[in-house]
């Protein structure tokens, strides 16, 4: 038996664990600052839950969910993404009633994609879903909500903004008529996979990867032209506010994303410094998921990023928590219960204390030096019939008879 974690897993180490916590905190206070309050959803639902919501036929339903029947026969998938449990969790517990609401998540996701650098099949993401609220307006405080963490993790030099409009579905409706047309005369050209897309999903088509498809949509009819006046002017008043925010960012009329429930606003702030996997932070406006689903009308928009993609960026000195850390030795055998109440009683005071048991004296003191301790009680026969300990200040070299009591 190959003892191994499995293919695109890992596992977090204390500095990847402190680093994680640092980041999701980072984003939580600043999340609560827009009015965002924390949610959690399983990390399993039904898997209708994800198929329909996500497209049956975008790459992350098609190859990359984790499904799975369970002993009572029930076809569940571990989530690939936090905004379909969020709209579902929306539906079930009836909360069309108190709108608008902002939510904050984080946690684990499972894709089955292929391992890189910066792609995993478990995953962490942080995210936030703003539902209820048609205004531009929600787009724009959630982009900025964005660029603020990627100013907090000090990120800012390495990622820019990425930003598209969908339009609405009657835009996208005319583009993917004028769209198909043109297609037509590539048919038997196109990736075999854009050949199953254009009969399912064409607007992925212009996300390929294969070279010829890409030359093929290079002058296919662009979804910026088919932007009805209403779709025109909620991505004016989301571009022109972003220029209020002074947040910078670049148009890209590629940008579609790979999931199917976008419309209007898409974006992602992407980073060059993390090779093929550069989307940190992606997400968009989402107006019709919650009614697909079975739900009332309710717009949606948010966002989520992956926390080990900023983890492999953030610098590791912004993370690390020194603690002053005291130790305790017991000088003999005899002092060693004393001490471990000793070591408590410290910790019950708020202290960072390592309570040295293992070799001679000598051995101990390179330790508690190592450690970087401030202060080292000891506890030998003599404190001990006494009541007493002795406190060694490891930075000035002085030491003290104290009483037990007055610690
Ligand atoms: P997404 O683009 O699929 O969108 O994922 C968002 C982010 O999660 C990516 O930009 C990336 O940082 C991270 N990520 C995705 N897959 C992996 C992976 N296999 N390994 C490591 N990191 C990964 C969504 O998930 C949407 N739910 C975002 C959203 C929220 N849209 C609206 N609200």
């Amino acid at each position: 038996m190959k003892l191994q974690p499995v293919r695109g897993t890992q596992d977090y180490t204390p500095d990847v664990c402190q680093s994680f916590r640092w980041i999701d905190q980072t984003a939580l206070q600043l999340a609560q600052r827009y009015g965002f309050e924390e949610f959690d959803t399983p990390i399993f639902e039904f898997s209708e839950v994800f198929h329909r919501t996500l497209g049956e036929t975008s790459d992350m339903v098609s190859k990359e969910t984790y499904n799975f029947k369970d002993r009572g026969d029930e076809a569940l998938t571990l989530r690939p993404e936090g905004t379909a449990g969020i709209a579902r969790a929306f539906i079930t517990g009836g909360m069309a009633q108190n709108l608008p609401l902002k939510f904050y998540y984080s946690g684990p996701m499972f894709r089955y994609e292929r391992p890189q650098k910066g792609r995993y099949r478990q995953f962490h993401q942080l995210g936030v879903e703003y539902l209820g609220s048609e205004s531009p307006f929600a787009d724009v405080e959630c982009i900025s909500l964005a660029w603020e963490l990627i100013k907090k993790l000090q990120l800012t030099d390495k990622s820019v903004i990425e930003i598209n409009s969908l339009g609405d579905k009657e835009s996208r409706e005319k583009h993917k008529a004028l769209f198909v047309e043109y297609l037509q005369k590539f048919k038997n050209d196109l990736s075999d996979e854009s050949k199953i897309r254009l009969e399912k999903n064409p607007l992925r088509i212009l996300d390929s990867k294969s070279e010829s498809d890409q030359k093929i949509v290079q002058d296919s009819p662009s979804l910026q032209n088919c932007l009805n006046d209403q779709s025109k002017k909620f991505y004016s008043t989301v571009l022109s506010s972003l220029e209020k925010l002074n947040i910078s960012f670049k148009e890209n009329t590629k940008l579609v994303r790979g999931i199917d429930y976008y419309c209007h606003t898409v974006f992602e702030i992407f980073t060059t410094h993390l090779g093929a996997q550069g989307a940190l932070i992606a997400g968009g406006r989402y107006d019709g998921l919650i009614e697909l689903m079975g739900g009332p009308k309710t717009p949606g928009v948010g966002w989520a990023s992956g926390l080990e993609r900023l983890n492999l960026l953030v610098n590791p000195e912004l993370v690390q928590q020194k603690n002053q850390w005291n130790a305790v030795i017991a000088a003999d055998e005899t002092a060693a219960m004393e001490c471990l109440a000793l070591a408590e009683k410290l910790r019950q005071k708020n202290r960072f204390v390592e309570y040295l048991y293992s070799g001679n004296m000598g051995k101990k003191m390179k330790k508690a030096d190592k450690l970087g301790c401030d202060l080292v009680y000891i506890i030998g026969e003599n404190e001990l019939k006494n009541n007493q300990v002795t406190v060694k200040n490891l930075k000035d070299g002085t030491q003290k008879l104290v009483s037990l009591s007055d610690i």
